[in-house]
């Protein structure tokens, strides 16, 4: 920043795409996190003077802001009790069940929706002081719904955005919660509202229409002004996110990553078809379903521990949620069961690991597997078959994808489609995934690599960046134009 008050891109997002290590001493050190997120905003940031504010991911750590590849980073300090309820409590038992079809039951406690509020209005207060005039700020994610409206209230001079990367439930599902309105005046403050899908923009703006009835026109909803205000539209879309898919492309591609992979193959035996699965251990990933599918088959018969094995990894997740460690409970005990009763020496039915990987062994795994297994119940995007498409250079493997899951509205053209609900359909999927001829896969194969290399991360985030910056800068006009509902649908399929 030169001669300047303040930064002119601002990005809110609750962890900073760095990773602190706290030493004996107490010295505190950071190292770059690598997500698709940094990647895709990095050249943004770069270009336009950007800061970046979030949470260190430890608690009560202080550390001052500091400069890391042209970036600002502003981190914001947590206590241990806000860690407890506003990041593990309100985030993820309330808002992560709730937006994700109340898989697993929502709580709700009013200290822990206190500490929601409290934490959205000091990471709003954190970007406050970061923007320049006139700057864009873009806030991202459930645990910051709040924010775009904390932010307009002391800066109505910036272009707010906001990005769920989640799902965004049904109105029979979201009128669950206690604080509905204020989450949804929270998300208003924004110029524009990105989501992952059209159906996800829909359900919003059918939630807007119902709980506030403010004037809506297609993907436009219209906030009334006050006597300090004028009425301001805002606009809900799909922005559907991707990964660097040239990067995880190129990745794959090198000698190290081929051997790795051709070592892991021959470290399960040299299997004739491997099967992957590979999600954060979460409840919507449909673990279990996948799991006990792949156990009938073999108990069925129409697959055998010789010829076919299913490595799944589940990184560790929210480890304190107790929703969490059932469900760790739940799969390991399922695994435990499966292998007990199919496998034989030198011959694990399931190798389950329990971690998490760096990309070049993740490309590995890719690469090695002839089918990868995506049955999420319910996911907003669904980044790694993204990934395992990126790195199938070779035209080969099979991608068993979820309906549930936003990748399916894309690669429907090419992956094999699943209702994990339905285990005996399934099972059918599965089976016909491990004896797809290699004529079939390239086909497919290749239609999915087109669709995933075209529109990777950064076209999403321009394109994103692009209608909030083309949005006018000032207020509309004041209207007395009376508010009230409208039946009017939301249009469909806008935005990137
Ligand atoms: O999918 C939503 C998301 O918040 C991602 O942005 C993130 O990578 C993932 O869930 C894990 O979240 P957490 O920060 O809770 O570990």
């Amino acid at each position: 920043m030169t001669g300047k008050d303040g930064y002119d891109l601002v990005v809110v997002s609750n962890r900073l795409p760095v990773d602190f290590t706290v030493d004996d001493e107490g010295h505190v050190d950071w190292k770059r996190s690598p997500g698709g997120l940094v990647t895709a905003l990095e050249p943004v940031m770069q270009k336009s003077d950007g800061a970046w504010v979030g949470w260190s991911g430890a608690p009560d750590l202080e550390v001052d802001p500091f400069d890391a590849d042209d970036m600002r980073l502003v981190p914001v300090t947590l206590s241990a009790t806000e860690i407890e309820r506003y990041y593990e409590g309100f985030s993820n038992d309330t808002l992560w069940p709730l937006y994700h079809d109340v898989i697993a039951p929502p709580a709700f406690h009013r200290q822990w929706w206190d500490a929601y509020r409290r934490v959205n209005q000091r990471f709003a207060d954190a970007a406050a002081a970061q923007a320049e005039q006139g700057a864009t700020v873009w806030v991202h994610d459930y645990q910051l719904q709040l924010v775009p409206r904390m932010l307009r209230e002391q800066r109505p001079d910036l272009k707010i955005g906001f990005f769920n990367h989640i799902p965004f439930p049904p109105l029979e599902l979201f009128q669950q919660l206690p604080w509905r309105r204020q989450v949804i005046d929270g998300l208003l403050g924004a110029d524009l509202i990105g989501f992952q899908r059209a159906g996800d923009a829909s359900n919003f703006i059918r939630a807007v229409r119902r709980l506030t009835g403010y004037t809506t026109r297609g993907p436009i909803v219209t906030v009334p002004g006050d006597e300090d205000r004028p009425s301001r539209n805002v606009r809900a879309a799909a922005f559907p996110i991707s990964i660097d898919s040239r990067t995880f492309d190129e990745l794959a591609r090198t000698p190290e990553v081929q051997a790795r992979s051709r070592e892991i193959r021959a470290d399960l035996g040299d299997p004739e078809c491997m099967m992957l699965g590979v999600d954060r251990l979460d409840y919507t990933k449909g673990i279990r379903h996948r799991i006990k599918a792949y156990g009938e088959i073999l108990q069925d018969g129409r697959i055998d521990v010789e010829h076919v094995t299913l490595v799944q990894v589940a990184s560790p997740s929210r480890e304190n949620v107790g929703a969490y460690q059932e469900l760790r409970e739940q799969v390991e005990g399922l695994v435990g069961r499966i292998n007990g009763e199919y496998a034989e020496i030198g011959h694990a039915a399931i190798h389950y690991l329990h971690h998490s990987y760096p990309p070049e062994e993740m490309a590995a795994l890719y690469l090695a597997a002839d089918v990868m297994l995506v049955t999420s119940l319910r996911d907003g995007m669904n980044l790694v078959a993204k990934e395992y498409i990126a790195a199938r250079s070779d035209d080969r493997g099979v991608l068993v994808l979820s309906e549930f899951t936003g990748a399916a509205d894309e690669l429907a053209g090419g992956a094999l489609l699943v209702n994990p609900h339905d285990i005996d359909g399934m099972k059918d999927i599965i089976v016909a995934a491990a004896n797809m001829d290699v004529r079939e896969q390239r086909k497919r194969m290749r239609r999915l690599r087109r669709r995933v290399l075209a529109d990777d991360v950064s076209k999403w985030s321009e394109s994103f960046l692009g209608v909030l910056q083309a949005m006018p800068s000032r207020d509309t006009p004041r209207t007395h134009a009376p508010s009230r509902p409208t039946d009017e649908a939301p249009v469909e399929g806008e935005g990137a």
